[in-house]
């Protein structure tokens, strides 16, 4: 059955940075956002303090909000914040399985899984990172190591909902470079193979994130097999992601505003 084409989404995410007032970097965002034409769906993943006034000041500026994980499991776990709680405080999507949590908090693909099946049963939206260590690449294993995660970190409750996965090297992150083109093409096409096989009925977009900047975001979307972009440091300031995004459309025929809403 041929399916719709997916709408390109970027999302940024803001990690352990911003304070109440960083949240007007957010709010320029929706309002540069509203005076020009972005044909992309935009998330910004604040920290979780930021996350209900950020979700109240973008309502309705077609900016959406996400969480950058959330806790599975019991309700005695002292600091956790559920999928229930993100959803609670506003937020559409939810970031699982990032590296930075994989590698610094012990996170399993085992525990993103259940993370992932949670955030479905709050009815947000997730984006399951993976992606390969330059270890990993340089022993010709990336492939390999994708599927893997993948698979593991799916659940099969994702079936019935919607949900996105990013392709992030854990070597690009941060690092000011990027795979190829065609490493970046080989590894979304093998996580479509493994996404069809195992979700045939799913629209699944697959992001690419690691050092995403204004310089080279178009043509990183612009890769065949790239759905969308999951940009950390040039997300966090109006300044950087407001370029990010127009340059996007920069090629677009003139068109009517995409949205009217003024945000406070
Ligand atoms: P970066 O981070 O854009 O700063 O490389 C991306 C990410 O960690 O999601």
């Amino acid at each position: 059955m041929p399916q719709m084409p997916l709408r390109r989404i970027i999302v940024g995410n803001w990690k352990m940075h911003g304070l109440r007032r960083d949240l007007a970097e957010a709010t320029d965002v929706a309002r540069g956002m509203a005076e020009n034409v972005v044909s992309t769906e935009v998330v910004i993943c604040p920290p979780a303090t930021l996350l209900p006034a950020m979700s109240l000041l973008l309502a309705d500026s077609g900016v959406l909000t996400g969480g950058q994980t959330c806790d599975a499991g019991q309700s005695a776990h002292t600091g956790a914040i559920s999928a229930a709680m993100l959803a609670d405080a506003g937020a559409h999507y939810v970031l699982l399985g990032h590296s930075e949590r994989r590698r610094q908090d012990n996170e399993t693909s085992a525990v993103v899984a259940a993370k992932a099946a949670e955030a479905a049963r709050a009815k947000l939206h997730p984006i399951v990172c993976v992606g390969e260590t330059r270890a990993q690449r340089d022993s010709g294993r990336t492939l390999a190591i994708l599927r893997e995660q993948l698979v593991s970190s799916c659940p099969a409750e994702l079936q019935k909902h919607a949900f996105d996965i990013a392709y992030e090297p854990t070597w690009a992150i941060g690092a000011g470079v990027t795979p190829s083109t065609s490493e970046i093409q080989a590894a979304h096409c093998a996580l479509r193979d493994v996404l069809t096989a195992r979700f045939p009925d799913s629209a699944v977009r697959i992001l690419y994130g690691g050092s995403v900047d204004r310089s080279n975001a178009k043509a990183l979307l612009d890769v065949a097999g790239v759905d969308g972009l999951l940009v950390g440091r040039a997300s966090r300031c109006a300044a950087d992601f407001l370029p990010l995004l127009l340059g996007l459309d920069s090629d677009a025929p003139p068109g009517p505003r995409n949205r009217t809403t003024r945000v406070n």
